[in-house]
């Protein structure tokens, strides 16, 4: 009989962690023992799982150890993952973590399993792999086919992310503000999760802002994606929230050191693993976030070549930044890992 394992979901109640349990039920994952965390606040209350409820435990340093955890996905912030991960190392279990605190480290591998699945033999460096991005996971799986055929130089890159993002209680400001909107009560002065009113808006700017110019979440679709794909790729990225719930958008413009054919690289992006193409204009059919919802591939559309420069392709991708830009995503570098660690 195969192995199975004790798996730990940090952050069990948030958004992403929901998820992850979801996906778990979903799919045929070797799972021994499942065990919800989250803070102090949450334990004692219950999430569903395989039709039973199952009790949320208090993030504690010993609670690996006392639970036997051999896998402990992580999704409660960076802080918590600071705190806590080195006591799911200690306690014998592979981390992987979703939150961007160790994404930068030299020592751990950022892996999206369709790109660099290699990576994921370094978590013995320090127990830990860590998950990129949702705005970068969607995009690296669309470029990586692209840049084997084509030799990819540049990528400019314009977002278009959901207010999920930002956890549940920013997509419960946008229903709130949609509420006041249609009680004539909307008011710009209340907003905590964005800097301004989200309903009815558009905000170019995700995370703080650095000294360069860009923000935070922009700088780190740059330098997660040269790190994943191990390759000198000039990123340039514009991140904007819309008032969306679910499904991060991107606008994408490829400078390749060869020419390239919009025909060939869609030929080509069909046969990539879980990339949907959705490119019929003339029937407008495109990728869009309220199509992309609870699946777990990224969407591909509005391929066509540059009109003035042979090298270069623009393309639309939308994906569930809950799932593939989350939750799916750890859940397959989970997958991988017991495919080739697991067993030995
Ligand atoms: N949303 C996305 O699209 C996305 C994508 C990729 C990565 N991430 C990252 O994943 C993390 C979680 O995001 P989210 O969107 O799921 O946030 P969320 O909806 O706000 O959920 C946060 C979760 O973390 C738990 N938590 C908070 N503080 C804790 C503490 N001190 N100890 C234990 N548990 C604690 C919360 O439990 P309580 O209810 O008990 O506080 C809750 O379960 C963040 O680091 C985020 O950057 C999010």
């Amino acid at each position: 009989m195969s192995r199975k394992y004790n798996v730990a979901v940090v952050g069990a109640n948030g958004a992403v962690g929901e998820e992850i349990l979801t996906i778990l039920q979903e799919i045929d994952f070797p799972l021994k023992k499942i065990v919800p965390l989250a803070s102090s606040r949450s334990a004692g209350k219950s999430v569903t799982f395989n039709d039973k409820e199952v009790l949320i435990k208090e993030l504690t340093n010993d609670v690996f150890k006392e639970e036997d955890i051999e896998i402990a996905l992580f999704s409660a912030g960076g802080s918590v993952s600071a705190e806590f991960a080195p006591s799911a190392v200690e306690a014998g279990a592979v981390v992987i973590d979703n939150t961007s605190h160790f994404r930068m480290d030299a020592k751990i591998p950022l892996v999206v399993p369709e790109v660099n699945p290699q990576d994921i033999a370094k978590w013995k460096n320090t127990g830990i792999i860590a998950n990129p991005n949702c705005s970068t996971i969607q995009m690296v799986q669309a470029l990586k086919p692209l840049d084997e055929a084509y030799d990819l130089l540049r990528v400019d890159v314009s977002t278009y992310q959901a207010t999920s993002g930002g956890g549940k209680t920013a997509m419960e400001e946008l229903v709130t503000q949609m509420q006041e909107f249609f009680a004539f009560k909307l008011n710009d002065a209340e907003h905590k999760a964005f800097p301004h009113q989200i309903a009815l808006n558009v905000i170019p700017q995700i995370d703080v802002f650095m000294e360069n110019g860009y923000t935070k979440e922009e700088m780190k679709m740059v330098n997660e994606t040269t790190k994943i794909m191990d390759k000198d790729i000039e990123v340039s990225a514009t991140c904007v929230r819309v008032p969306t719930l679910r499904g991060h958008a991107e606008a994408l413009t490829m400078t390749f050191d060869s020419d390239v054919d919009a025909n060939e690289a869609r030929e080509l992006l069909s046969k990539a693993p879980n990339l949907v193409i959705l490119d019929k204009p003339e029937e407008s059919l495109y990728p869009m976030p309220a199509t992309c919802v609870d699946m777990n591939e990224t969407f591909v559309g509005r391929i066509r070549n540059d009109t003035y420069k042979s090298n270069i392709l623009h393309m639309f991708i939308v994906a569930d930044n809950l799932r593939v830009g989350a939750a799916t995503n750890a859940v397959r570098i989970a997958q991988k890992w017991v495919e080739m660690e697991g067993e030995k």
